[in-house]
């Protein structure tokens, strides 16, 4: 037996949505947890398939971790494993945010290489970089990154590219270094706003939050905190694509419309109107979205998560629309499926090219990753006749409650148990 969702195309989304903590950020908030002996608690966590995932993580390197409804405590040891379990890891991604926090307490990590997925090879050089100018040693052995650094001392670090995982792992890795890291190009999304709130909470020493340079000086030791963790914003624009495709109305509650200026500007350019208060956001649209170009970066650049949520929009819009995909290379994959459903898009190299149609045409199709899923389902909105959207976990592992939350705004959706097609 197979879940998929049977989709029901016609209905315009009405009323309002809460959004709650982002996947983004809850993960590596996680492993930053390991920094400090003791118990770290997270609240306003987004109950998703990911986390009980990563709390095996740090289960395989000796901490207790709960997970209660949207609140998680883990309560780190003195003495901390090194090696996190490959099956715990292979099934998890982002768990590669261990690496930094391990190295920085036990001077000793080894994890196993996450690999490649759907929308990307996602190498790991410019993190072990990072590390090996701290003065640690990485190498890659039986399908793991050994990593070992008996003293890491701040230095002067470029990345390459704002890379959000590379900044991550190495200002964990500093926080607990000797002396003043300074992480130049480094990544400023929210999410990474939000881990450095919290090692601030723990005790570290960062200037810089916010921009693409951080300062970073080390300090001997960190304290166990509480936190709360920032609202989803790649959730929260989903709803508003939801509502801009449908031609309807929602107000989405429990995200920061800032994280979100260049997308609502997008929406507008697009037709919509939209209405910004504090933690909350409204969209609505009268008419058939206009066709807009979308060109995913780093941000405050449009997020490549959103990629798949503008490709289906241009999929319904009045006009031809272009994307172009700048951060992973193997992301235009979900254009196949969005073909099964009618629309007229085509793709070369970086770029897609969408000529909007009136009506999409209901079909099964595939969720290949998490943001691809949540595309189908909106393209699904606006397709005539039911379309089913088949591997679903993918969805789950980053909205929570998502078949709840469209029902509750009127779509017509079910989550289905049925033979796999
Ligand atoms: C994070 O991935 C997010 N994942 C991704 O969201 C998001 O798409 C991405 O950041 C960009 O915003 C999590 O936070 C768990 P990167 P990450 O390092 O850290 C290349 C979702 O759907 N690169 O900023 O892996 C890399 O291959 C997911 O929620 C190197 O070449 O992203 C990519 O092309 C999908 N070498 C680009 O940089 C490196 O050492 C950006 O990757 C590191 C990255």
């Amino acid at each position: 037996m197979a879940e998929h969702f049977a989709v029901t195309g016609g209905a315009r989304l009405q009323g309002s949505v809460d959004v709650v903590g982002a996947k983004n950020s809850v993960l590596k908030l996680m492993a930053a947890a390991l920094l400090a002996e003791g118990t770290t608690t997270l609240t306003n966590c987004p109950e998703i398939l990911d986390v009980p995932l990563m709390a095996d993580v740090l289960r395989s390197l000796g901490c207790g971790v709960t997970v209660e409804r949207d609140t998680v405590a883990i309560d780190v040891p003195a003495r901390l494993g090194a090696e996190a379990d490959y099956r715990s890891v292979s099934k998890l991604r982002a768990s590669v945010c261990v690496l930094g926090p391990l190295i920085a307490r036990c001077r000793r990590a080894v994890v196993p290489l996450p690999g490649g997925d759907a929308i990307g090879s996602r190498p790991l050089d410019m993190h072990q970089a990072g590390l090996q100018r701290l003065g640690a040693t990485t190498e890659i052995e039986h399908g793991r990154v050994v990593a070992r650094g008996d003293v890491l001392r701040g230095a002067q670090i470029w990345l390459d590219f704002p890379s959000v995982g590379a900044t991550e792992n190495i200002l964990m890795a500093a926080v607990l270094a000797d002396g003043t890291t300074v992480i130049d190009n480094a990544a400023r999304e929210p999410e990474i706003v939000d881990l450095a709130a919290m090692l601030t909470q723990m005790g570290a020493k960062i200037e810089g939050i916010g921009t693409s340079t951080l300062s970073v000086h080390g300090v001997t030791a960190l304290q166990p905190t509480e936190h709360r963790v920032i609202g989803d914003r790649i959730v929260g624009a989903t709803w508003a694509f939801a509502a801009a495709m449908t031609r309807g109305e929602v107000t989405v509650r429990g995200v920061d419309p800032h994280h979100l200026d260049l997308v609502l500007d997008k929406l507008r350019s697009a037709g919509a109107e939209t209405e910004a208060g504090t933690q909350e956001f409204t969209v609505r649209m009268d008419g058939r979205p206009g066709a807009i170009d979308f060109v995913t970066l780093p941000y405050p650049g449009f997020a490549t998560d959103l990629q798949p949520m503008a490709i289906a929009l241009s999929a319904v819009a009045d006009g031809t629309s272009m994307i172009t995909e700048n951060v992973f290379e193997a992301r235009f994959r979900f254009v196949d499926e969005m073909v099964r459903l009618g629309a007229d898009a085509r793709t070369d190299g970086h770029h897609a090219v969408v000529r909007g149609v009136e009506r999409l045409s209901s079909a099964p199709v595939w969720a290949s990753d998490i943001r691809a899923g949540a595309g189908l389902v909106l393209a699904g909105l606006c397709a005539e006749g039911v379309t089913q959207v088949w591997d679903v976990e993918h969805i789950d592992r980053g909205y929570p409650r998502f078949v709840e939350n469209l029902q509750g705004l009127g779509a017509d959706v079910e989550r289905v148990l049925t033979d796999p097609l």
